[in-house]
């Protein structure tokens, strides 16, 4: 089975075709969008253009007759059904039952597959936390938001590398070995918590400001470092081991699979990379630093070399942007981060294009920023005691949350007589935090990503909104109508699969309007667009149960391949949002 397109890019193909035969003097794109279910599926909108700008030259009185001109024009095809021609001048179009059976078909017959070409090497930096410190929530947006667009292109057949740029190099390093050498001396030996390495962070740094005699010294662990020393650099090692082993657990409890690749990596490469770009005249000396001006920002430039001669963020940047475009020959980069850093992005692909690694459109570099997460109270995220939230307690808090709404469905269950599922206290648990770390992950990628959301537990856990449970209940629902069938839908023979109901045809034709979801994922890298479609996938589903019962009727066979082509579409969709269903609730 070959891999699925998108029902609107071939109809729009098809009005391009007619536009182009019927009006060879006229170049405009065939304007192709969903149209009002009451009178089809798509619609055309050129013949309005058309008209206005040609109409009179053309020899058209109305627009209408220009719309009979396009429809006369479209060429044989096996998807357009019944064609409808509005006096305003729109051709809508029906996709015809045969073909959406047929496409339904090759869903339940192979996998659910798409191809987006040509196939790109593409590398996402998302996650990316610092060492010594703990993640915040901003961090859990990138890494849960870069997981997903890491799934959705490799879903399209790319060759994708998703890599955490932690940060585990700079000068803070010195000062935080020092630090450790006296409070902490035994620290290679018996490796101290992450959320102590913080404290002791914040320490140093409080050290380093106030004491000169301290500062000198860690200066100097930074050179050992640099130099590659052999206490220093173990001591560097050991304090990024404790780190990881935090981001780690957390990386676990969301499935993200994303390979390090810290600043760290990048050091060597940085000396000679500004010796060329200043040779090139690329990279110019202001004020004692060494700075590349890009156009985008005015304000600012890049600092290549820092006027203390060092190397910081920009430094690594640069060298991360030249590694990524012209060593590993990325076709596309795409950095995860807030939006507090668009400029600093910005001013990144600037520079790669000025240094010729970076040339639009052959290549393509994204900032993929996001907003911030607020309290209730339209601030800044906060624990109730003013704290910031710990990314590990507010996973816990939401798999605690989950716990509860399982806790009440089962007890809803069994007072009401029906069969009750999650009974045991192990089998619990397990959904809990299957429905946590979902719920956590929906009501996040459900966002604008460039706005700002407040955090709300009871919209992310409501049963009968937009949420991840209600989609879960969505997928149990299924699956229970499977069980009770006694049938595997995959012995039911695609060809049984026929559309009576307009809910059923409903149904069909949006499950094939998932690669169309995908293409615009593609096109903006905002993935509401897929938790968008669950919702109304989800509700006419509920649409086709409404309307058609499935268990018992003489439309079984086919409903239950509804059903499970639903089934198949649901279930791909959650994996790229990075969850597994269950299949019982
Ligand atoms: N470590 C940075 C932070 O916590 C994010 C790094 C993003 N990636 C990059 N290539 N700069 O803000």
């Amino acid at each position: 089975m070959g891999p699925l397109r998108s029902v609107h890019g071939q109809v729009k193909a098809h009005f391009a075709q007619a536009l182009h035969d019927a009006f060879p003097s006229v170049q405009q794109d065939a304007a192709v969008v969903k149209g009002n279910p009451k009178y089809g599926d798509y619609q055309c909108n050129n013949a309005m253009t058309i008209f206005k700008e040609h109409g009179a030259g053309l020899g058209f009185k109305n627009p209408m007759q220009v719309a009979e001109a396009i429809r006369s024009a479209l060429p044989a095809n096996d998807i357009l059904g019944e064609i409808t021609v509005a006096p305003q001048g729109f051709v809508t179009v029906k996709v015809k039952e045969e073909w959406i059976c047929r496409e339904v078909g090759q869903i339940l017959q192979g996998d659910v597959e798409y191809t987006d070409l040509p196939r790109k090497r593409v590398v996402v930096d998302y996650s990316s936390p610092n060492i010594a410190k703990e993640m915040h929530v901003g961090h859990l947006r990138s890494t849960i938001i870069g997981e997903s667009i890491r799934r959705v292109l490799e879903f399209c057949g790319h060759e994708v590398h998703g890599l955490n740029h932690v940060g585990d190099w700079g000068t803070q390093f010195g000062m935080l070995i020092e630090y450790m050498k006296e409070a902490y001396p035994n620290f290679q030996e018996q490796l101290p918590e992450v959320h102590d390495l913080q404290e002791f962070y914040k320490a140093s740094k409080k050290r380093f400001d106030e004491d000169a005699e301290f500062k000198s010294r860690a200066q100097l662990a930074v050179v050992d470092l640099q130099a590659g020393g052999v206490f220093a650099t173990s001591a560097w090692q050991k304090i990024c081991e404790v780190s990881r082993v935090a981001f780690n657990r957390i990386y676990r409890r969301l499935d993200i699979s994303i390979e390090e690749r810290g600043e760290s990596f990048y050091n060597s490469l940085i000396p000679p990379l500004v010796e060329e770009l200043k040779v090139r005249g690329i990279c110019k000396e202001s004020e004692g630093a060494m700075c590349i001006f890009t156009p985008s920002v005015s304000t600012i430039p890049l600092m290549a070399v820092k006027s203390d001669g060092g190397f910081g963020y920009d430094s690594t940047d640069l060298a991360a942007v030249y590694h990524r475009l012209f060593v590993m020959r990325a076709d596309w980069v795409i950095y995860v981060t807030d939006l507090g850093q668009e400029q600093h992005f910005h001013m990144i692909f600037d520079a790669a294009r000025q240094a010729g690694w970076h040339s639009p459109p052959l290549t393509r570099c994204d900032h993929m920023g996001f907003g911030v997460i607020q309290g209730e109270d339209k601030k800044k995220f906060k624990t109730r005691s003013g704290e910031t939230v710990k990314l590990s307690d507010l996973l816990d808090e939401a798999v605690q949350r989950a716990s509860q709404e399982i806790k009440s469905r089962v007890e809803e269950q069994q007072k009401n007589g029906g069969e009750a599922f999650l009974t045991d206290p192990k089998e619990q648990e397990d959904a809990a935090e299957k429905i946590g770390m979902a719920a956590v992950r929906y009501f996040d990628m459900k966002q604008n990503r460039t706005t700002n959301y407040v955090f709300n537990w009871d919209r992310m856990l409501d049963a009968k909104g937009n949420s991840a449970v209600f989609l879960f209940y969505a997928y149990a629902r299924i699956r229970s109508i499977q069980r009770k069938s006694g049938t595997d839908a995959n012995s039911i023979p695609s060809t049984c699969l026929e559309l009576k109901h307009p809910a059923e045809r409903d149904l069909a034709l949006k499950l094939l309007q998932f690669p169309e979801v995908i293409e615009a994922i593609l096109a903006d890298l905002h993935l509401h667009h897929l938790t968008d479609y669950l919702w109304e996938l989800c509700n006419t589903l509920t649409g086709f149960y409404m309307n058609c019962k499935v268990l018992g009727e003489a439309a079984q066979s086919s409903r239950l391949l509804l059903c499970e082509a639903t089934r198949k579409v649901l279930l791909k969709s959650f994996q790229l949002l990075g969850f597994t269903p269950l299949d019982k609730i």
